[in-house]
């Protein structure tokens, strides 16, 4: 037996996260049994034991939550073991966690510069004697990155993280001991405006979002021989200018390392938002590098890198000498006819520049990002090389979890294209868009998303995190959710929320962490989430006139109507489905942890949607009155259509009316799965607009927003609003997952504990296999067809149960081990078809 993945909030060894009480999970493989019998958990401080659970068969492997009285600012390590139902035994290794300040007070003063001009605060202390250890306690608004020594405190990147910082700011909290020296050592904020105080969101006036001013807090404590030294911001601090000009998340970046310096005695200011808290995002780091592919020349003579691919970052470039010469970058997603285009940025710039100052330096921006696959280079010269260009590709930083390889080049570069636009798009917020002055963690994309994002990967403690925000804003909304979290109100005017399917993120992603992760804390610390908004939408008297809707976005059921954005379906009809839907999944949370009064009332208000729905819009013969697909894709998905068959005929029927799919960001998600599998099978592998590997037969690299993002030529076709690295289709990888490769879990069995097994084989793709790292450890599910025969094998890992059934209809439950099957194949399928 082996017991690994030990996390403590779902995060490998954090330190200086919150929130407060631990919950600790752990992964066991390798064993003889199939399931955990008992557990026993240790808890160490300096070694002593604070905790033990003794052998307890109630402890969960997927998230126990131990009642612990954790001190600030202290290192615990803990140990699991593990007994299996045939008496075999294990310990784990041991695996630490470290608190932050926790609700301590602050040393550190909140403190800022006396300029205009984006600064550097600064600090040089003497150490005595060798440090042993030390820690950094910080914060800083709008976006820092911390030097100690001149080099950088962490790896991360656009620290402090992205929330409502009107509610709570997040700390971070680092080991810097192996910075820092005896004698005399120097410690260096550099802050610019990113959110808070830069151009944000969607109100043009110059205003700030969040916070007038960039400000930083501080707390050093370093421990050597004589004890405890801590050096905190005051106003003993002192300001510089930065060499960054000026630096907005949407324009970019100005840098100008030669400029005249102006310094000063910092100033102690307000604490300018809300109370600080450890923090709960993972971090944001460079997962990759990139080479450019090229450096092409355009029919405009203009000098283009290409990155081979669209990817969020930045570039990385040395520069000598020079001494005024200007450097500029540009960034855009496409080339049109062959040339530079930044067409679908909108208003923001995307741009880079560098002043040289004649000296040999790396220039690469600290408070910005871009998306982009082809840079315009200006000012660099003839002697330019694409060679000396480094791409930095930024996400938040989770476990990759699962994969799906498959017999058809084009599905799998599909499926690697919404993996790139959940990693670009994955930046602390789930964003809708990583390139165009927008960048926001809208909801509704999110919320479509959020299946395929936690089969790919383990998002639990990303979306913790906004859904603890999202929490926040509810809190300050009598319940109602934002279009965006977070929410920038004093810039995004007409934004407030409450739209149909976008609000319904506050039922939605709760409840698809609780299918993929298992962990009750975590339910248990969004189900007021869910309440919240079930109670505002319960409050509505007329929820389709009190806010501005989105209803079945970007759908292509109004052809008559090409510049319209919201689609077709009805969104009164799509108020009930929602209204019902986002109650039911709060019933069923309320009811799993034992709430039984909020569930009994969720349900209720559940009941009673579904009957107004089933009144208003469906006939006695059962037919829908919102002819659709996507009508008719949520009420099979949510369970609201009288005659279940009836509406699966009326959408087959749509489908083969107007002969191509029309769905929008609502109806698309669920649109395979609520099909025959022959239907599915052909809508995904059709490449003709519009469908999936349309744009992948057109060279798309990430997911584009639009079904037609761009013409056949390659040029956009709309630039009003037209991303090429938008999450929303992507939802469809969940179906790879679920029925392609037939993995899906059961909400009886969270966390995988239970899932289902039926893949739905095709020959045209030949096999299909997936890898999936559960809590419970690694599902494998594949299929393949050798000469006459199909073959199928699956992996269930310790503590799990397989309730297959395969498609020649033998059924059964499978408990942890290896299986395979063979079928041999009815003779009139050997030509072709699906064999489901
Ligand atoms: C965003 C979307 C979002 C939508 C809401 C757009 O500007 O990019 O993805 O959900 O607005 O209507």
């Amino acid at each position: 037996m082996r017991i690994s993945h030990l996390r403590v909030n779902h995060l490998p060894e954090p330190l200086g996260s919150g929130p407060g009480s631990p919950v600790f999970s752990w992964i066991v493989s390798d064993s003889v049994s199939t399931r955990q019998e008992s557990a026993r958990l240790r808890v160490f401080r300096d070694g002593e034991c604070v905790c033990d659970t003794g052998f307890d068969p109630e402890l969960d492997a997927l998230g126990t939550e131990l009642p612990l009285k954790l001190e600030p600012r202290t290192r615990y390590s803990w140990r699991v073991a593990v007994r299996g139902e045939l008496g075999d035994l294990a310990e784990s290794g041991e695996a630490f966690f470290e608190t932050g300040k926790l609700g301590e007070a602050w040393l550190g003063r909140w403190i800022r510069a006396e300029s205009e001009e984006l600064c550097i605060l600064e600090k040089t202390f003497r150490l005595e004697g060798e440090p042993e250890k030390a820690r950094l306690y910080l914060t800083g608004l709008g976006l820092y990155r911390c030097f100690v020594n001149g080099l950088p405190a962490s790896d991360e990147v656009l620290l402090p993280g992205l929330n409502a910082y009107d509610r709570w700011v997040q700390a971070q909290a680092f080991d810097v001991g192996r910075l820092l020296r005896r004698g005399e050592n120097r410690l260096e904020i550099w802050l610019a405006g990113g959110i808070a105080r830069g151009r944000f969101s969607y109100t043009p006036a110059g205003d700030y979002a969040y916070c007038p001013y960039d400000c930083a807090v501080a707390e050093l404590h370093v421990f050597g021989p004589a004890g405890e030294t801590v050096v905190a911001t005051d106003d003993s601090w002192r300001w510089r200018t930065s060499p960054i000009l000026e630096s907005s998340i949407y324009d970019g970046e100005i840098w100008d390392p030669g400029r005249a310096v102006s310094e000063g005695a910092a100033v102690l200011c307000e604490p300018p938002v809300g109370p600080i808290r450890d923090r709960l995002s993972p971090p944001v780091r460079i997962v990759e590098e990139r080479k450019p592919l090229s450096l092409l020349r355009t029919p405009k003579g203009e000098t283009v890198l290409d990155m081979g691919q669209n990817m969020v970052g930045w570039l990385r470039f040395p520069v000598s000498g020079g001494k005024g010469r200007v450097l500029r970058v540009r960034f855009g997603e496409q080339l049109e006819h062959g040339c530079f285009s930044q067409a679908n940025l909108r208003t923001a710039k995307a741009a880079f520049e560098w002043r040289c100052d004649g000296k040999e330096r790396t220039a690469e921006p600290f408070f910005t990002w871009y998306g982009f696959r082809y840079a315009l280079l200006e000012g660099f010269g003839e002697e330019v090389r694409a060679e000396d260009f480094t791409g930095f590709v930024v996400s938040s930083d989770l476990e990759r979890t699962g994969s799906v390889v498959t017999g058809h080049e084009g599905l799998n570069r599909l499926f690697e294209n919404v993996l790139r636009s959940q990693r670009g798009n994955f930046l602390d917020v789930p964003t809708d868009c990583p390139q165009r002055d927008e960048r926001e963690g809208w909801t509704g994309d999110a919320q479509v998303f959020a299946d395929t994002a936690c089969f790919n990967l383990d998002c639990a403690a990303f979306f913790g995190k906004y859904m603890a925000d999202m929490l926040e804003e509810q809190a300050g909304a009598e319940g109602c959710v934002p279009c965006v979290v977070p929410f920038a109100r004093r810039r995004s005017r007409g934004f407030e929320g409450g739209a149909v399917g976008w609000g319904d993120a506050a039922a939605v992603i709760p409840h698809t962490l609780w299918l993929h992760y298992g962990d009750r804390a975590l339910l248990r610390r969004q189900l007021p989430n869910m309440t919240a908004w079930t109670e505002w939408v319960a409050r509505q008297t007329d929820w389709p006139a009190v806010c501005r809707h989105f209803g079945d976005w970007l759908a292509l059921d109004r052809p008559e109507e090409p510049a319209e954005r919201v689609g077709k379906t009805d969104i009164a009809f799509l108020c009930l489905c929602y209204a019902h839907f986002s109650a039911r999944l709060t019933a069923e949370a309320a009811a799993v942890l034992g709430e039984s009064e909020a569930s009994r009332r969720a349900s209720e208000l559940a009941e009673t949607y579904k009957r107004k729905l089933q009144r208003d819009w469906f006939t006695p013969e059962g037919d829908i009155l919102c002819r659709t697909q996507t009508a008719c894709v949520l009420a099979l998905r949510m369970g609201l259509a009288p005659e279940e068959e009836h509406i699966r005929r009326t959408l087959h029927e749509l489908l083969a009316e107007t002969g191509h799919l029309t769905t929008g960001f609502l109806g698309t998600p669920w649109l395979l799965e609520e099909l025959s599998p022959k239907d599915a099978w052909d809508l995904l592998l059709r490449e003709d607009y519009p469908s999936w590997l349309y744009e992948v037969k057109l060279g798309a690299t990430t997911v584009w927003e639009r079904w037609n993002s761009l013409t056949e030529e390659g040029c956009f076709s709309e630039t009003g609003m037209n991303s090429l690295n938008h999450y929303a289709y992507g939802s469809v990888c969940a179906w790879f997952y679920r029925r392609m490769c037939g993995v899906e879990p059961l909400p009886e069995g969270p966390g995988f504990r239970r899932f289902r097994w039926a893949p739905l084989p095709d020959r045209r793709v030949g096999f299909a296999s997936c890898r999936l790292r559960t809590p419970c450890g690694e599902i494998c599910s594949e299929w393949k067809y050798e000469g006459g025969r199909l073959i199928l094998s699956l992996t269930v890992p310790f503590g799990s149960t397989a309730e297959a059934r395969l498609p020649d209809g033998r059924e059964g439950s499978l408990p942890a081990g290896e299986y395979r099957f063979r079928i041999l194949l009815p003779e009139e399928h050997k030509n072709g078809g699906t064999d489901a």
